[in-house]
C-alpha cells in the first residue's frame, strides 16, 4: 500500500479507537454512577449536594457547627472547601470512608493565581496576551494543588468587567469578550491538563454565572440590570468558551440578573448552560448564595430558597445548608421531583468517578509527592517570567527606561518599595511567615550591580501624613534617578473591596509631585489590583510602569524590566478612566447619533463638558523599549461570500534598537447593522517577537463566523455589508485601515 495512504488509514483507525475508547469510558462511568445511585437513600443523595467549609478561611458568614466530621461520617457531605494539604485531606477522607456507601469527598479551594508559588493576579496575567504562558501558570497551580490533596479549584473567574470600582476586576481577564474567551479556554486547559483522572489535574470552575461583573455602581454583590442582547454578546462568551473547553464545573453568582438571583435562575443554568450548551458537569452555588435569596427578597425562607435553587439547576449548595435542611421535605411535599435531585447527584458522582476517587480516595493525598512537587525552582522561574510578561509600560518619554548605564545612584521612594505580602495580591494562599515574596527593593538590589541604592518611604499608602516627604526629597536630590513605588494595598481590591474613589490613595500623588519638583528624572511604578486614576502622574511623570500584583517573584520580574533584561510587552486588558465619572468606560461601545471626537470635551456631542470621554489609557495600550512599524496591508478577498475566508496581511517591522514583542491587534467594525454594532471589536491578535530590523508578515483569517453577532432575537448571524478593518498597537493607536464586504 502507498505509504501516505497507509499513514492516513492508521491515523483514522487511531482516531476511531480513541473516540471508541472515550465512548466506552463514558458508558462504563455512566453505569457505575447509576449503579451507585440506586443504592442511595434520599438523605445520602442530598448529602452529596452539600458542601461545608473548613473553618479556616471564609468569605462569608460561617455557620459554627461542631459536628461537621460526624456529618461526613454519616454521608451527609459531598464536598469540603478550604481543606488542603496531603495530611489534612487524607484525614478528612478517612472520615468519609466511614460512611455507609464510602463515597469520597471532593476537596475544593480557591486556587486563583497559584498555589504554593503565587503567580500574578489574573488581571495582570491577562495583560500578557500570552495564552501559552497563562495556560502554563494554571498548569503549575494545578500541579501543586493536586499534589496537596486538592481536587477542584474555584477558578477561572471569567466575568467581564467594565467597572474598575468593582474590587473583583483583579480576578478576571478585563473588559473584552474575545480576549476573555481565549483566556478562559487557556485557564481551563491549564487546570485540567490532560484530563480529569490524571494526578496533576484539578477540576476547573467557571464563575460567576452570570454577569456578576456588571454589578450596578461597581458595588460587590449588587444587582445587574442588563438586556439579554448585552448578556449574550458581552458577558456570556467567556462562559461559553469555558464550557466548550470542558470546564468540569460552574459556579453561579451572588447577583440578581434582571430581578432573578443567578442562583435561582433557571434561564441561565438550565436553559442556557445545561440546555443550549449541553454542559455535563455540575453547578455549585456561590458561598451561601442559596440562603441569600432570602434577603434578596426572592424566597421567604430556606425551604423556598432550596426549591428555587434546585429547580433552577444549582446542583451543590455551598455553605447555606438550605439543601440538607429542606430538600427531603420538599420531595415529601411534592414540591421537588426526586428526579431533579438524582440528576444533580449523578453529575457530582460522575466527576468523583472521573477523578478516580472511587478507585483510591486518597490518590491526591500523597505526602511524598506533595514534598516533591511544592517549591520546585522551575515553578518560581515560571512565576518570574509570567510576572514580567504581565507588566505594562504605560509611558516612557526620552527612553528613560531601561535604566541607563550612566546612572550611578537610584533613590527608591514610596510605601510599596519594601512591601512583601502585598506583592501576592488578593486571593493568594496564605502560607504564613515561611512564604516571603520578593520585594521590589530586593529585586532591584540584586540587579543593581554597582549602582548605589537608597531608600526613603516618603509616606504610607492610605493616610494623610507628609512627615516623610522631606527625607524623600533630600534623597531624590542626591540621586541620579528616582523610582517611586505607589499604589493600593493588596486588600484594597478583591472580593467585597469595591471603592467609590479609585484615585491613588492617601498622599501618594502629592509625594510624586514633590519628588518630580526636584527636577530629577522620575519613574513611577504603580501596583494595584485594578485600574487607578492618577491623572497628574500620567501627564507629568516621564516613565510609568503598571505592575499590578505579580506574586512570589514580583521584585525580580519588575527589576528584569527596569534593567532591560526583559523588554516589556504587556497590553492593557481594561480601560483606565480619567475619573470615576467616566465609568463604565470601555473601547467597544455603541456609537450614538452624536459621537463627536473622543478626545474633546463639550459641544452637542455625547460626552462631558469637563473632560474628554476618552479614557486616560485605552484597552490594548502598552509600550515597548523598541518601536514597531506596520505597513503593506493587503486583504486577499475584499468581497466575502458565504463559506469564504479573507486573509488580512501586513508587514510588522522592529524599527528600534532592541529585540521585543508586539501584540498586533485586529479590530473590525460592522458599519451598518441592526441592531447597531460597536465602534470596534477585537477579533484577533498575534504576539510577535522581532529582533532589531527584523520584519514579519502577519496574517489574520476572517470568515463569516468572525463577522457574526447576536441579533435582537439572539440568533447568531452575519449581516451583509461593509466592515471596517483596523490594525494597530492598541484599540486607539490604529496604524492600518481597510475594508471588507460581506455578500448576501
Ligand atoms: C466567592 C467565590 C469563592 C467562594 C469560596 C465566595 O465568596 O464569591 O468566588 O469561590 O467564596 O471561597
Amino acid at each position: 500500500m502507498h505509504k501516505r495512504r497507509f499513514c492516513l488509514l492508521a491515523a483514522c483507525c487511531f482516531l476511531f479507537f480513541k473516540i471508541d475508547a472515550q465512548q466506552s469510558t463514558v458508558d462504563s462511568t455512566d453505569k457505575k454512577v447509576k449503579a451507585l445511585l440506586v443504592k442511595m437513600t434520599l438523605e445520602e443523595k442530598i448529602g452529596q449536594l452539600n458542601q461545608y467549609s473548613n473553618d479556616i478561611k471564609v468569605t462569608g458568614p460561617i455557620t459554627v457547627y461542631d459536628s461537621k466530621l460526624e456529618d461526613i461520617a454519616k454521608g451527609k457531605v459531598g464536598s469540603m472547601l478550604n481543606v488542603s494539604g496531603a495530611i489534612a485531606t487524607r484525614e478528612m477522607q478517612k472520615v468519609a470512608m466511614k460512611s455507609r456507601l464510602k463515597i469520597p469527598l471532593l476537596f475544593g479551594l480557591d486556587v486563583i493565581h497559584g498555589y504554593r508559588v503565587t503567580f500574578p493576579i489574573p488581571l495582570a496575567e491577562a495583560a500578557s496576551w500570552d495564552m501559552d504562558a497563562i495556560e502554563r501558570s494554571a498548569r503549575i497551580a494545578a500541579t501543586e494543588a493536586s499534589a496537596s490533596g486538592v481536587h477542584w479549584t474555584f477558578a477561572p473567574m471569567v466575568d467581564i468587567a467594565r467597572d474598575p470600582r468593582w474590587g473583583r476586576v483583579m480576578e478576571g481577564a478585563g473588559e473584552d469578550p474575545y480576549l476573555g474567551s481565549l483566556i478562559a479556554t487557556a485557564r481551563v486547559k491549564g487546570f485540567q491538563g490532560k484530563g480529569l483522572g490524571n494526578l496533576d489535574a484539578v477540576m476547573a470552575c467557571a464563575k460567576h454565572f452570570a454577569a456578576y461583573g456588571a454589578a450596578i455602581g461597581g458595588r460587590d454583590y449588587n444587582s445587574v440590570d442588563m438586556s439579554l442582547h448585552t448578556l449574550w454578546q458581552v458577558y456570556l462568551p467567556p462562559f461559553k468558551a469555558a464550557a466548550a473547553a470542558g470546564a468540569a464545573t460552574f459556579m453561579n453568582s451572588f447577583n440578581d440578573l434582571n430581578g432573578i438571583p443567578a442562583t435561582g435562575n433557571r434561564y441561565l443554568q438550565r436553559d442556557i448552560l445545561k440546555g443550549k450548551w449541553g454542559f455535563k458537569g455540575f453547578v455549585v452555588s456561590d458561598w451561601g448564595s442559596v440562603g441569600e435569596m432570602i434577603p434578596h427578597g426572592y424566597a421567604a425562607d430556606k425551604y423556598e430558597a432550596a426549591e428555587a435553587a434546585i429547580t433552577a439547576g444549582s446542583d451543590m449548595d455551598m455553605e447555606s445548608r438550605a439543601y440538607t435542611e429542606n430538600l427531603k421535605k420538599l420531595v415529601e411535599d411534592g414540591k421537588v421531583n426526586e428526579a431533579l435531585i438524582d440528576d444533580a447527584v449523578y453529575r457530582i458522582l460522575y466527576k468523583k468517578f472521573e477523578l478516580g476517587l472511587f478507585d483510591d480516595p486518597y490518590r491526591f493525598s500523597d505526602e511524598q509527592r506533595e514534598k516533591q512537587v511544592l517549591d520546585k525552582p522551575e515553578h518560581q522561574e515560571a512565576a518570574r517570567d509570567m510576572g514580567r510578561k504581565s507588566i505594562v509600560l504605560l509611558k516612557n518619554q526620552h527612553s528613560l527606561l531601561p535604566v541607563s548605564s550612566s546612572v550611578k545612584s537610584i533613590a527608591l521612594i514610596g510605601p510599596l518599595v519594601k512591601a512583601e505580602k502585598d506583592m501576592k495580591g488578593f486571593w493568594s494562599i496564605d502560607w504564613g511567615k515561611d512564604e516571603r515574596p520578593v520585594s521590589l527593593f530586593e529585586g532591584i538590589k540584586q540587579q543593581a550591580g554597582r549602582i548605589k541604592i537608597n531608600f526613603a518611604k516618603g509616606c504610607n499608602i492610605n493616610d494623610s501624613s507628609k512627615a516623610g516627604f522631606a527625607e524623600a526629597i533630600k534623597l531624590a536630590r542626591s540621586s541620579d534617578l528616582v523610582i517611586i513605588a505607589a499604589g493600593e494595598t493588596a486588600d484594597m481590591s478583591g472580593e467585597a473591596k469595591s471603592r467609590a474613589n479609585i484615585h491613588l490613595p492617601g498622599v501618594q500623588e502629592d509625594l510624586i509631585k514633590a519628588i518630580h519638583a526636584t527636577g530629577k528624572p522620575v519613574v513611577v511604578i504603580l501596583m494595584a489590583g485594578r485600574p487607578l486614576v492618577f491623572n497628574w502622574t500620567a501627564e507629568h511623570v516621564p516613565s510609568i510602569l503598571y505592575t499590578w500584583w505579580l506574586g512570589s517573584q514580583a521584585g525580580n520580574s519588575i527589576a528584569d524590566v527596569l534593567f532591560g533584561k526583559y523588554n516589556p510587552s504587556g497590553k492593557l486588558p481594561i480601560s483606565f478612566p480619567r475619573s470615576e465619572g467616566q465609568i463604565p468606560v470601555y473601547y467597544n461601545y455603541l456609537n450614538t447619533g452624536r459621537p463627536g471626537p473622543e478626545e474633546e470635551a463639550g459641544g452637542y456631542n455625547t460626552g462631558y463638558i469637563d473632560m474628554p470621554r476618552l479614557p486616560q489609557y485605552v484597552f490594548g495600550h502598552g509600550l515597548s523599549y523598541t518601536t514597531f512599524e506596520y505597513k503593506d496591508l493587503t486583504v486577499s478577498k475584499s468581497q466575502l461570500m458565504t463559506g469564504d475566508a479573507a486573509e488580512i496581511s501586513f508587514v510588522l517591522t522592529n524599527t528600534g534598537k532592541v529585540s521585543g514583542e508586539e501584540v498586533a491587534q485586529l479590530y473590525l467594525r460592522d458599519v451598518v447593522a441592526q441592531p447597531i454594532r460597536p465602534v470596534k471589536e477585537l477579533k484577533d491578535f498575534q504576539k510577535v517577537f522581532l529582533k532589531p530590523g527584523e520584519s514579519k508578515k502577519i496574517t489574520f483569517k476572517i470568515d463569516r463566523e468572525k463577522l457574526s453577532f447576536y441579533d435582537s432575537e439572539l440568533n447568531w448571524i452575519a449581516q451583509p455589508g461593509k466592515f471596517d478593518i483596523y490594525i494597530g498597537s492598541s484599540s486607539k493607536d490604529i496604524r492600518l485601515q481597510g475594508n471588507l464586504y460581506l455578500q448576501q
